[in-house]
């Protein structure tokens, strides 16, 4: 037994008022066709089919190898696109489920129960159906006095006794697929000059085949996106079922409406996350964190007993009990290392920060190599960029840096080095040395006892 899985998204989405092909516009950070292709590749170890039209090249560039492609050259109505594939996929399996591409919540289980239904019978298909508050749009569920499903109506085709009806279609069917590809042709051309796959259930119907409908359990997986509105909600039910799996595994978040975390993120037990927190992209945070208020991370690994408040992070890598903000900037590449501490107003690109260095206030550390226990002055830069190439500033453990220090790079600072206050530094310090000025230069380190003179 075998299943093929047809996406239709052809369609322009003209009611999206967009440049970009409908299904290419991001929910929760990633284009909308990513949803639908990964929820079939959950169903079957068969690429599904996208049937592609509008947009067609731009929709390949970002599916990929995820999917195999027919190209709907004119986009005469679901049921040609349906019947586009069927050269490709005729004899190929014992049952083809089709759906919409513009339906991103629909979850890979609800998918496999319809699947289930029909293998269960040897009906020409089983279908889906919602109850809806508002059936904006969507096709009416026709039934006769046993319950029977009788036809699909459209919304623009229906009387006001249909369009008073709540079941409606969300469009996702499992046929029988000897049935399907022999009975596409049968559809009629519509007053709208399409031909319409729902036509499918009165064509059964008609010859006393039983179409199995089945009720979806969660409306909210039937949302489809044909405006910006419906994209504003979707983005609003991804957030609450993202957040609420979250919480239920042991994530606390303060203010689920003002937090956004994409679904690729993995969050440990026992981490807090501050109202207006918005954590995106491949990030990984470990447990016992304290994240927000009002931070962004994107695509960041972070350790355990982290504590990040007010700041941005992108591309950047956090080890344990690692403390910054409020008003830090991490960039990509930037590693702290374990016990890490950067203060306000502080920015690390592309730069390890070895175990227990602290940067309190004010400074950027680019293409840098800090070593362990270096404590970073307020108001040091690593003078990075030449105008023409980057190049890097190395120090070793335990190095002082005072404030308002400028690390002219390329430089290196070996262990112990210290900086007097507003140094220039332009040649490399031995460990050891103290250096001073503009530009810096070694002073004697006095030994501790003249000193206490
Ligand atoms: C369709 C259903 C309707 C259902 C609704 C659910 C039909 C005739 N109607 O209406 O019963 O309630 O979806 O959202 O099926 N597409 C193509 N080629 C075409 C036409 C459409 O690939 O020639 C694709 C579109 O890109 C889209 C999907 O099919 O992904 C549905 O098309 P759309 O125009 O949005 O259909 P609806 O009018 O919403
Ligand atoms: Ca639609």
């Amino acid at each position: 037994m075998s299943l093929d899985v047809v996406i239709l998204a052809a369609g322009q989405g003209t009611r999206m008022k967009s440049r970009l092909p409908k299904i290419l516009h991001p929910l929760a950070g990633r284009p909308l066709v990513l949803y639908s292709v990964e929820v079939a590749a959950a169903l079957s170890h068969r690429p599904p089919v996208l049937v592609v039209g509008h947009g067609a090249d731009d929709v390949r560039a970002v599916v990929g190898e995820g999917a195999r492609y027919v190209v709907q050259a004119e986009q005469l109505g679901t049921g040609h696109a349906v019947l586009q594939t069927r050269d490709l996929l005729r004899g190929q399996s014992a049952h083809v489920m089709v759906f919409y591409a513009d339906m991103p919540l629909l979850q890979a289980s609800t998918l496999q129960a319809l699947y289930e239904a029909q293998r269960s019978h040897d009906g020409p298909f089983s279908m889906l159906t919602v109850l809806a508050d508002q059936p904006r749009g969507f096709g009416r569920i026709v039934r006769d006095g046993q319950g029977s499903v009788q036809a699909i109506v459209e919304e623009r085709h229906a009387t006001p006794e249909q369009l008073a009806i709540r079941e409606v279609n969300p469009g996702i069917y499992c046929f029988n697929a000897t049935w399907l590809w022999d009975h596409l042709e049968a559809i009629p051309l519509s007053a709208k000059g399409e031909y319409y796959l729902t036509d499918l259930v009165e064509i059964a119907a008609r010859a006393g085949e039983r179409v199995h409908a089945r009720l979806m359990d969660d409306p909210v997986e039937a949302l489809g996106i044909n405006t910006r509105v419906h994209l504003a909600e979707a983005e609003a039910a991804l957030r609450a079922r993202v957040n609420e799996a979250l919480m239920l595994s042991g994530v606390t978040i303060l203010d689920p409406a003002s937090t956004t975390i994409h679904p690729t993120v993995t969050i440990g037990q026992d981490t807090t996350i501050l109202p207006n927190t918005h954590i995106w992209g491949t990030t990984t945070i470990g447990q016992g964190c304290l994240i927000g208020p009002n931070t962004i991370i994107q695509d960041c690994t972070i350790g355990d007993a982290c504590t990040i408040r007010a700041s941005v992070l992108e591309g950047a890598t956090l080890e344990d009990q690692v403390d910054i903000g409020p008003f830090a900037h991490l960039r990509t590449g930037a590693y702290l290392e374990r016990g890490v501490h950067m203060g306000n107003f502080g920015e690390v690109k592309n730069s390890r920060l070895r175990a227990g260095v602290k940067m309190g206030h004010f400074s950027y550390v680019g293409d840098a190599d800090i070593g362990e226990e270096t404590n970073i002055g307020a108001g040091t830069i690593t003078c990075n960029f030449d105008g023409k190439r980057k190049h890097k500033t190395v120090t070793g453990k335990g190095v002082f840096i005072g404030s308002d220090t400028m690390l002219v790079a390329p430089v290196t600072l070996g262990d112990g080095a210290r900086t007097g206050a507003g140094s220039v530094v332009t040649h490399d310090v031995p460990a050891g040395t103290l250096v001073v000025g503009v530009p810096a230069r070694p002073r004697p380190l006095e030994p501790p006892e003249a000193e206490d003179r």
